[in-house]
This record gives structure tokens, sequence and C-alpha cells, in this order.
């Protein structure tokens, strides 16, 4: 069971995205019993809301089910359960290295770029694509 826990900063948008998707890839792939997934955010700015609604309204667009979210800030419960923690952008991963400043090989970044942040731009087709390209060649890289 590989264990892993997307990261973005308010665990409203992207990291809730990816969840919803991966959950899907991996159920389409029959794999779902492979992994354990969850989503967190480097703040707890968001803490206790559900996902974005245009973030809910693009994964609905694009048939991705999703459940009733309750943002949370990442722990230190969190990072000892979890063997992976996929980061959005460099800032989430420069969040998670202060906050785990011991972490060697959990932190990791789901795309070599940045995956498009919606929260200013409003473009969740945007992010919706990278996250399918990243979230593709993670489940590749898992075999
Ligand atoms: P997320 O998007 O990190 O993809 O969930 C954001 C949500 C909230 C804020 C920024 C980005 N914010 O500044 O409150």
């Amino acid at each position: 069971m590989i264990k892993i826990c997307f990261v973005c900063l308010g665990n409203i948008c992207r990291s809730p995205m990816a969840e919803a998707m991966f959950r899907k890839l991996v159920l389409d792939l029959g794999r779902e019993d492979e992994f354990l997934i969850t989503s967190r955010g480097t703040s707890s700015e968001e803490y206790g809301n559900d996902i974005y609604p245009p973030a809910k309204e693009k994964l609905m667009e694009m048939g991705i089910p999703f459940s009733k979210h309750f943002a949370k800030k990442v722990s230190m419960e969190d990072y000892l359960e979890y063997d992976y923690f996929v980061c959005m952008d460099d800032s989430n991963v420069s969040a998670m290295k202060r906050m785990f400043p011991k972490d060697t090989n959990k932190i990791k970044k789901l795309l070599d770029r940045d995956i498009a942040d919606p929260w200013y731009t409003g473009n969740f087709e945007a992010t919706y694509r990278d996250l399918e390209e990243g979230l593709k060649a993670l489940v590749n890289s898992v075999k």
C-alpha cells in the first residue's frame, strides 16, 4: 500500500482536485487497492472549508467523482502516516521542508514545473490539464 498525500497551499483547489482525479485514475486502472490517497494544505487559512466551487464545477464537467471535503493543514501525524507528499509548486515544497526539516525523500513535486494555480487566474482548465499530465506520470512511476 502506497500512501500519497497531495499538497497545495489552501487545500481547497489544487490538492483536492488532484486527490479526486487520482482516485478516479487508479479506480479506472483497477489499482485502487494499491493506494491510500488524501490531500492537505501548507496553511490553515481555509480550515474546514469544502472544495472551492469552481474546482468542483471543473471536476463535475470532467466526470470526476468527489465527496464532501474538510480542508486541513498537514500535521506531524500526517507526515508520519503518509509515504509521499506530492506538492503542486515550489512554494509548497519550501513550506513543507520548513515544517519537516529532516525530510529526506517524502516531499516531492508532481511535475518538474509548477501546477497552474487557479486561485488568482480562475483558469481551472489549465489546472486540470497540468494535474492530468502529472497524475498519469505519477501512477506510471509507481509499478
Ligand atoms: P489551493 O488554492 O492552494 O490550490 O487550495 C488556494 C486557496 C486559497 C488561497 C490561495 C490558494 N488563499 O490565499 O487563501
